[in-house]
Protein backbone atom coordinates (compact mmCIF):
# COMPACT_ATOMS: atom_id res chain seq x y z
CA UNK A 1 0.00 0.00 0.00
CA UNK A 2 1.22 3.51 -1.37
CA UNK A 3 2.32 5.40 1.93
CA UNK A 4 0.54 8.80 1.89
CA UNK A 5 3.15 11.82 2.45
CA UNK A 6 1.67 14.54 4.91
CA UNK A 7 4.52 17.08 4.77
CA UNK A 8 4.30 19.79 2.51
CA UNK A 9 6.77 22.62 1.14
CA UNK A 10 6.15 25.86 3.27
CA UNK A 11 7.59 27.84 0.32
CA UNK A 12 5.32 25.92 -2.09
CA UNK A 13 2.23 26.09 -0.33
CA UNK A 14 2.70 29.46 0.28
CA UNK A 15 0.71 31.28 -2.14
CA UNK A 16 1.02 35.15 -2.89
CA UNK A 17 -0.87 37.60 -5.06
CA UNK A 18 -1.23 41.27 -5.57
CA UNK A 19 -4.96 41.85 -6.42
CA UNK A 20 -5.98 44.99 -8.67
CA UNK A 21 -9.84 46.11 -9.03
CA UNK A 22 -11.42 44.82 -12.07
CA UNK A 23 -11.59 48.43 -13.48
CA UNK A 24 -7.28 48.49 -13.08
CA UNK A 25 -6.39 45.16 -14.44
CA UNK A 26 -4.88 45.46 -18.16
CA UNK A 27 -7.07 42.30 -19.31
CA UNK A 28 -10.83 43.11 -18.51
CA UNK A 29 -12.73 40.10 -17.51
CA UNK A 30 -9.47 38.35 -16.21
CA UNK A 31 -9.13 36.16 -13.18
CA UNK A 32 -9.40 38.56 -10.23
CA UNK A 33 -6.37 37.52 -8.82
CA UNK A 34 -3.27 38.79 -10.28
CA UNK A 35 -0.03 36.75 -11.35
CA UNK A 36 0.65 33.99 -8.11
CA UNK A 37 3.74 33.70 -7.23
CA UNK A 38 6.10 32.09 -3.88
CA UNK A 39 8.12 33.09 -1.46
CA UNK A 40 11.59 32.18 -1.52
CA UNK A 41 12.21 32.19 2.51
CA UNK A 42 9.51 30.74 4.92
CA UNK A 43 12.02 29.44 7.59
CA UNK A 44 11.53 32.86 9.85
CA UNK A 45 7.83 31.93 9.98
CA UNK A 46 7.57 28.40 9.92
CA UNK A 47 10.57 26.92 10.83
CA UNK A 48 14.61 25.82 9.78
CA UNK A 49 13.25 22.77 7.41
CA UNK A 50 10.40 25.10 5.57
CA UNK A 51 8.31 21.76 6.02
CA UNK A 52 4.31 21.97 7.27
CA UNK A 53 3.29 18.74 8.82
CA UNK A 54 -0.40 16.97 8.82
CA UNK A 55 -2.02 18.17 5.30
CA UNK A 56 -2.54 17.54 1.87
CA UNK A 57 -2.75 19.62 -0.96
CA UNK A 58 -2.13 22.56 1.16
CA UNK A 59 -2.28 25.74 -0.53
CA UNK A 60 -1.87 29.20 2.32
CA UNK A 61 -3.75 31.97 0.03
CA UNK A 62 -2.24 35.16 1.03
CA UNK A 63 -3.16 38.15 -0.93
CA UNK A 64 -2.56 41.68 -1.04
CA UNK A 65 -4.69 44.69 -2.44
CA UNK A 66 -2.03 45.87 -4.95
CA UNK A 67 -2.13 48.97 -3.30
CA UNK A 68 -3.25 49.64 -0.02
CA UNK A 69 -1.75 45.85 0.78
CA UNK A 70 -4.78 45.19 2.53
CA UNK A 71 -4.63 41.30 3.63
CA UNK A 72 -6.71 38.01 2.47
CA UNK A 73 -5.66 34.63 4.42
CA UNK A 74 -7.14 31.42 3.28
CA UNK A 75 -5.66 27.80 4.01
CA UNK A 76 -7.06 25.10 1.90
CA UNK A 77 -6.06 21.55 1.76
CA UNK A 78 -7.52 18.25 0.68
CA UNK A 79 -6.98 16.38 3.87
CA UNK A 80 -6.04 17.15 7.27
CA UNK A 81 -4.92 14.44 9.97
CA UNK A 82 -6.75 14.39 12.71
CA UNK A 83 -6.57 17.18 15.64
CA UNK A 84 -3.17 15.91 16.68
CA UNK A 85 -0.25 18.03 18.48
CA UNK A 86 1.78 17.35 15.53
CA UNK A 87 -0.35 18.96 12.74
CA UNK A 88 1.43 22.71 11.92
CA UNK A 89 -1.04 25.74 13.17
CA UNK A 90 -0.81 26.87 9.43
CA UNK A 91 -2.88 29.80 9.74
CA UNK A 92 -2.15 30.77 13.73
CA UNK A 93 1.40 30.75 13.10
CA UNK A 94 1.15 33.17 9.76
CA UNK A 95 -1.08 35.46 12.20
CA UNK A 96 2.14 36.56 14.41
CA UNK A 97 3.56 37.48 11.15
CA UNK A 98 0.76 39.57 9.81
CA UNK A 99 -1.66 42.89 10.85
CA UNK A 100 -4.65 41.47 12.56
CA UNK A 101 -7.33 43.07 10.14
CA UNK A 102 -6.50 40.35 7.75
CA UNK A 103 -9.97 39.27 5.59
CA UNK A 104 -10.97 35.35 5.59
CA UNK A 105 -14.22 35.96 3.94
CA UNK A 106 -13.34 36.45 0.34
CA UNK A 107 -16.12 38.40 -0.97
CA UNK A 108 -15.62 40.72 1.83
CA UNK A 109 -11.77 41.30 0.63
CA UNK A 110 -12.96 41.77 -2.70
CA UNK A 111 -15.08 44.86 -2.05
CA UNK A 112 -12.35 46.21 0.22
CA UNK A 113 -9.95 46.02 -3.22
CA UNK A 114 -12.58 47.78 -4.77
CA UNK A 115 -12.91 50.71 -2.13
CA UNK A 116 -9.09 50.98 -1.63
CA UNK A 117 -8.35 51.02 -5.66
CA UNK A 118 -10.36 54.43 -5.25
CA UNK A 119 -9.38 55.87 -1.91
CA UNK A 120 -5.42 54.61 -1.45
CA UNK A 121 -2.47 57.43 -1.65
CA UNK A 122 0.80 56.61 -1.63
CA UNK A 123 1.92 57.63 2.14
CA UNK A 124 4.55 60.58 1.96
CA UNK A 125 6.37 62.89 -0.79
CA UNK A 126 7.09 61.95 -3.92
CA UNK A 127 10.73 61.72 -4.76
CA UNK A 128 11.15 60.32 -8.32
CA UNK A 129 8.98 59.32 -10.95
CA UNK A 130 9.95 57.61 -14.46
CA UNK A 131 8.42 55.97 -17.11
CA UNK A 132 8.29 53.00 -19.07
CA UNK A 133 6.41 51.56 -22.51
CA UNK A 134 3.46 49.58 -21.55
CA UNK A 135 4.44 46.27 -21.47
CA UNK A 136 1.66 44.13 -23.86
CA UNK A 137 0.21 41.26 -22.78
CA UNK A 138 2.70 38.79 -24.03
CA UNK A 139 5.25 40.72 -21.45
CA UNK A 140 7.09 42.22 -24.47
CA UNK A 141 7.38 46.61 -25.03
CA UNK A 142 4.55 47.68 -27.03
CA UNK A 143 5.57 49.25 -30.27
CA UNK A 144 3.51 52.44 -29.49
CA UNK A 145 4.06 55.01 -27.86
CA UNK A 146 1.76 54.86 -24.64
CA UNK A 147 3.99 54.72 -21.04
CA UNK A 148 3.15 53.62 -17.71
CA UNK A 149 4.46 56.16 -15.10
CA UNK A 150 5.88 55.13 -11.46
CA UNK A 151 6.69 57.08 -8.62
CA UNK A 152 8.85 56.62 -5.39
CA UNK A 153 7.72 57.71 -2.47
CA UNK A 154 9.58 59.21 0.65
CA UNK A 155 8.63 58.25 4.16
CA UNK A 156 9.23 58.37 8.00
CA UNK A 157 7.31 57.14 10.95
CA UNK A 158 5.96 60.63 11.42
CA UNK A 159 4.14 60.18 8.14
CA UNK A 160 0.30 59.80 9.30
CA UNK A 161 -0.98 55.80 8.44
CA UNK A 162 2.58 54.96 7.14
CA UNK A 163 3.15 52.66 10.46
CA UNK A 164 0.48 51.22 10.05
CA UNK A 165 1.36 50.57 6.00
CA UNK A 166 4.54 49.37 6.42
CA UNK A 167 3.31 46.55 8.94
CA UNK A 168 1.58 45.03 5.63
CA UNK A 169 4.75 45.46 3.89
CA UNK A 170 7.13 44.00 6.32
CA UNK A 171 6.34 40.57 5.65
CA UNK A 172 8.01 40.61 1.86
CA UNK A 173 11.66 41.32 3.90
CA UNK A 174 10.88 37.77 5.51
CA UNK A 175 9.98 35.90 2.60
CA UNK A 176 12.67 37.09 0.16
CA UNK A 177 15.66 38.57 2.28
CA UNK A 178 18.09 35.59 3.51
CA UNK A 179 18.37 37.04 7.63
CA UNK A 180 15.60 39.55 6.99
CA UNK A 181 13.92 40.31 10.31
CA UNK A 182 11.32 43.17 11.36
CA UNK A 183 12.84 46.48 12.82
CA UNK A 184 11.86 48.22 15.33
CA UNK A 185 9.33 50.70 15.14
CA UNK A 186 10.35 52.82 17.77
CA UNK A 187 13.56 53.73 16.31
CA UNK A 188 12.87 57.08 15.07
CA UNK A 189 16.32 56.77 12.51
CA UNK A 190 14.50 54.71 10.24
CA UNK A 191 13.33 56.18 6.54
CA UNK A 192 11.69 54.74 3.58
CA UNK A 193 11.50 54.45 0.37
CA UNK A 194 8.21 52.95 -1.50
CA UNK A 195 7.82 52.43 -5.80
CA UNK A 196 4.15 51.99 -7.33
CA UNK A 197 3.39 51.99 -10.60
CA UNK A 198 0.82 54.62 -11.09
CA UNK A 199 -2.04 54.23 -13.66
CA UNK A 200 -4.94 56.51 -15.13
CA UNK A 201 -8.63 55.50 -14.48
CA UNK A 202 -11.19 56.09 -17.00
CA UNK A 203 -12.64 58.70 -14.94
CA UNK A 204 -8.82 60.56 -14.84
CA UNK A 205 -8.18 59.27 -11.27
CA UNK A 206 -5.30 57.61 -10.53
CA UNK A 207 -4.88 54.11 -8.78
CA UNK A 208 -1.04 53.07 -7.25
CA UNK A 209 -0.30 49.91 -7.04
CA UNK A 210 2.61 48.53 -4.90
CA UNK A 211 6.21 47.48 -6.37
CA UNK A 212 8.88 47.07 -3.47
CA UNK A 213 10.51 49.24 -1.05
CA UNK A 214 13.68 50.02 0.89
CA UNK A 215 14.23 50.74 4.59
CA UNK A 216 17.33 52.74 5.02
CA UNK A 217 19.14 53.84 8.35
CA UNK A 218 20.55 56.96 9.29
CA UNK A 219 23.42 57.20 11.49
CA UNK A 220 25.38 59.94 13.44
CA UNK A 221 28.47 60.66 11.49
CA UNK A 222 31.12 63.01 13.31
CA UNK A 223 30.99 66.00 13.77
CA UNK A 224 27.66 67.05 11.78
CA UNK A 225 26.54 64.91 9.26
CA UNK A 226 24.90 61.54 9.15
CA UNK A 227 25.70 58.21 7.03
CA UNK A 228 22.46 57.17 5.38
CA UNK A 229 23.04 53.02 5.67
CA UNK A 230 20.58 51.15 2.94
CA UNK A 231 19.24 48.05 5.11
CA UNK A 232 16.37 46.46 3.20
CA UNK A 233 15.36 46.59 -0.45
CA UNK A 234 12.55 44.38 -2.17
CA UNK A 235 11.25 44.19 -5.75
CA UNK A 236 8.09 41.88 -5.56
CA UNK A 237 8.36 39.52 -7.68
CA UNK A 238 6.08 40.13 -10.36
CA UNK A 239 8.15 43.68 -11.06
CA UNK A 240 11.91 42.11 -11.28
CA UNK A 241 13.90 42.55 -13.90
CA UNK A 242 12.23 45.44 -15.47
CA UNK A 243 14.66 48.13 -14.06
CA UNK A 244 12.88 48.97 -10.99
CA UNK A 245 15.25 48.06 -8.65
CA UNK A 246 17.97 50.20 -10.24
CA UNK A 247 15.29 53.43 -10.15
CA UNK A 248 14.42 53.03 -6.38
CA UNK A 249 18.72 52.28 -5.53
CA UNK A 250 18.92 55.42 -8.17
CA UNK A 251 16.49 57.72 -6.28
CA UNK A 252 18.13 56.47 -2.75
CA UNK A 253 21.63 57.67 -3.99
CA UNK A 254 20.21 61.45 -4.98
CA UNK A 255 18.60 61.33 -2.00
CA UNK A 256 21.94 61.09 -0.53
CA UNK A 257 24.07 63.32 -2.97
CA UNK A 258 22.03 66.21 -3.05
CA UNK A 259 21.55 66.06 0.88
CA UNK A 260 24.49 68.59 2.19
CA UNK A 261 23.67 66.67 6.13
CA UNK A 262 24.85 62.93 4.53
CA UNK A 263 28.14 62.48 3.82
CA UNK A 264 27.65 58.60 2.29
CA UNK A 265 25.57 55.65 1.37
CA UNK A 266 26.32 52.18 2.90
CA UNK A 267 24.70 49.16 2.31
CA UNK A 268 23.95 46.26 5.06
CA UNK A 269 24.81 42.88 4.23
CA UNK A 270 24.10 43.04 0.75
CA UNK A 271 23.22 39.84 -1.11
CA UNK A 272 24.33 39.02 -4.32
CA UNK A 273 21.34 39.99 -6.69
CA UNK A 274 21.87 43.36 -4.69
CA UNK A 275 25.42 44.06 -5.36
CA UNK A 276 25.07 43.16 -8.69
CA UNK A 277 22.51 45.86 -9.02
CA UNK A 278 24.41 48.44 -7.15
CA UNK A 279 27.92 47.99 -9.00
CA UNK A 280 25.89 48.17 -12.29
CA UNK A 281 24.26 51.32 -11.21
CA UNK A 282 27.26 53.09 -9.83
CA UNK A 283 29.23 52.29 -12.47
CA UNK A 284 26.88 54.02 -14.89
CA UNK A 285 26.75 56.63 -12.79
CA UNK A 286 30.70 56.87 -12.96
CA UNK A 287 31.20 56.45 -16.58
CA UNK A 288 28.35 59.46 -17.00
CA UNK A 289 30.42 61.64 -14.81
CA UNK A 290 32.49 63.97 -17.23
CA UNK A 291 34.99 65.36 -15.11
CA UNK A 292 35.76 61.74 -13.05
CA UNK A 293 36.21 59.64 -16.55
CA UNK A 294 38.20 62.52 -17.88
CA UNK A 295 40.37 63.31 -15.15
CA UNK A 296 40.94 59.61 -14.36
CA UNK A 297 41.41 58.01 -17.67
CA UNK A 298 41.55 60.57 -20.16
CA UNK A 299 39.26 61.99 -22.53
CA UNK A 300 38.69 58.99 -24.68
CA UNK A 301 36.18 57.57 -21.94
CA UNK A 302 33.80 60.57 -22.36
CA UNK A 303 34.15 61.27 -25.94
CA UNK A 304 33.36 57.79 -27.01
CA UNK A 305 30.40 57.61 -24.86
CA UNK A 306 32.52 55.15 -22.12
CA UNK A 307 33.98 53.21 -24.34
CA UNK A 308 37.94 51.63 -24.11
CA UNK A 309 40.63 53.73 -23.00
CA UNK A 310 43.92 54.42 -24.27
CA UNK A 311 46.75 52.96 -22.32
CA UNK A 312 49.35 55.38 -21.12
CA UNK A 313 51.72 56.59 -17.95
CA UNK A 314 50.23 59.54 -16.35
CA UNK A 315 51.42 61.66 -13.77
CA UNK A 316 49.97 61.87 -10.34
CA UNK A 317 48.58 64.96 -9.19
CA UNK A 318 47.34 65.49 -5.87
CA UNK A 319 45.09 68.03 -6.33
CA UNK A 320 42.33 67.02 -8.70
CA UNK A 321 41.01 70.57 -9.27
CA UNK A 322 41.62 71.11 -12.86
CA UNK A 323 43.49 68.00 -13.64
CA UNK A 324 43.80 67.26 -17.46
CA UNK A 325 45.54 64.22 -17.40
CA UNK A 326 44.72 60.60 -16.59
CA UNK A 327 44.59 59.25 -12.99
CA UNK A 328 46.01 55.77 -13.69
CA UNK A 329 49.00 55.65 -12.98
CA UNK A 330 51.73 52.78 -13.02
CA UNK A 331 53.71 53.14 -10.22
CA UNK A 332 56.14 50.06 -10.16
CA UNK A 333 54.77 49.42 -6.61
CA UNK A 334 52.26 46.90 -4.64
CA UNK A 335 49.00 48.88 -4.66
CA UNK A 336 46.45 50.40 -6.43
CA UNK A 337 47.68 52.38 -9.98
CA UNK A 338 45.45 55.21 -8.68
CA UNK A 339 46.16 58.74 -7.42
CA UNK A 340 44.70 58.19 -3.72
CA UNK A 341 43.97 61.66 -2.61
CA UNK A 342 42.71 62.19 -6.35
CA UNK A 343 40.59 58.96 -6.14
CA UNK A 344 39.43 59.86 -2.34
CA UNK A 345 38.56 63.44 -3.04
CA UNK A 346 36.03 62.27 -5.76
CA UNK A 347 34.73 59.34 -3.49
CA UNK A 348 34.30 61.89 -0.99
CA UNK A 349 31.86 64.44 -3.45
CA UNK A 350 30.09 61.37 -5.00
CA UNK A 351 29.33 60.15 -1.27
CA UNK A 352 30.30 56.78 -2.21
CA UNK A 353 31.24 54.15 0.68
CA UNK A 354 35.05 53.19 1.18
CA UNK A 355 34.68 49.47 0.15
CA UNK A 356 32.35 49.96 -2.77
CA UNK A 357 34.48 52.66 -3.96
CA UNK A 358 37.64 50.71 -4.21
CA UNK A 359 35.53 47.67 -5.83
CA UNK A 360 34.38 50.14 -8.45
CA UNK A 361 38.02 51.33 -9.26
CA UNK A 362 38.97 47.82 -9.43
CA UNK A 363 36.66 47.47 -12.09
CA UNK A 364 37.27 50.50 -13.93
CA UNK A 365 41.09 50.12 -13.87
CA UNK A 366 40.01 46.51 -15.57
CA UNK A 367 38.06 48.17 -18.09
CA UNK A 368 40.82 50.78 -18.82
CA UNK A 369 43.37 48.43 -19.21
CA UNK A 370 41.28 45.79 -21.22
N1 LIG B 1 20.40 37.82 -9.60
C1 LIG B 1 21.49 38.45 -10.08
N2 LIG B 1 21.47 39.73 -10.50
C2 LIG B 1 20.32 40.38 -10.47
C3 LIG B 1 19.13 39.80 -9.98
C4 LIG B 1 19.20 38.46 -9.54
N3 LIG B 1 18.14 37.82 -9.06
N4 LIG B 1 18.15 40.70 -10.06
C5 LIG B 1 18.69 41.82 -10.59
N5 LIG B 1 19.99 41.62 -10.81
C6 LIG B 1 20.95 42.58 -11.31
C7 LIG B 1 21.18 42.40 -12.75
O1 LIG B 1 22.51 42.72 -13.00
C8 LIG B 1 20.28 43.45 -13.37
O2 LIG B 1 20.75 43.85 -14.58
P1 LIG B 1 20.01 43.31 -15.90
O3 LIG B 1 18.64 43.89 -15.81
O4 LIG B 1 20.84 43.90 -16.98
O5 LIG B 1 20.02 41.82 -15.82
C9 LIG B 1 20.41 44.56 -12.37
O6 LIG B 1 20.48 43.90 -11.13
C10 LIG B 1 19.26 45.56 -12.35
O7 LIG B 1 18.05 44.89 -12.37
P2 LIG B 1 16.69 45.55 -11.97
O8 LIG B 1 15.64 45.07 -12.91
O9 LIG B 1 16.83 47.01 -11.80
O10 LIG B 1 16.52 44.89 -10.56
P3 LIG B 1 15.17 44.31 -9.93
O11 LIG B 1 14.09 45.29 -10.02
O12 LIG B 1 14.93 42.95 -10.46
O13 LIG B 1 15.61 44.20 -8.40
C11 LIG B 1 16.47 42.90 -6.58
C12 LIG B 1 16.69 43.41 -8.00
C13 LIG B 1 16.26 44.05 -5.64
C14 LIG B 1 17.70 42.10 -6.14
C15 LIG B 1 15.20 41.99 -6.61
O14 LIG B 1 15.46 40.88 -7.40
C16 LIG B 1 14.76 41.53 -5.23
O15 LIG B 1 14.04 42.24 -4.54
N6 LIG B 1 15.19 40.32 -4.83
C17 LIG B 1 14.75 39.71 -3.59
C18 LIG B 1 15.17 40.45 -2.34
C19 LIG B 1 16.64 40.77 -2.29
O16 LIG B 1 17.50 39.93 -2.56
N7 LIG B 1 16.93 42.01 -1.90
C20 LIG B 1 18.25 42.51 -1.70
C21 LIG B 1 18.70 42.13 -0.35
S1 LIG B 1 20.19 42.95 0.11
C22 LIG B 1 19.69 44.27 1.02
O17 LIG B 1 18.55 44.37 1.33
C23 LIG B 1 20.68 45.30 1.40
Amino acid sequence: MATVDWTADANEALTLSLVRAEEDKQVPGSEETSEEFHPTFTYPIYGEEEKLYGYQDLVIDLRFASGSLAQYLSVRYAQKLDASTTVDNVEGILKEFIPPDYDTDEAAFLTRVKEDAVSFQPIGSVVHTYTRPVPNTSGSRSATREVVEYEVYHATWNDPGFREYHRRMQIFILLYIEAGSYINEDDDAWHFFVSYEKRKRQDGTNTYHFIGYSSVYKFYCFPEKHRLRLSQFIIVPPYQHQGHGSELYKTIYNYVLLNPLISELTVEDPAEAFEDLRDRNDLRMLLANENFMKEGFGNEAVSHGGGKVRKRKTRVRANPVGASSGMVKSTGKMGPPIDKAWSETFRTQLKVAGRQWQRLMEMLILRHFN
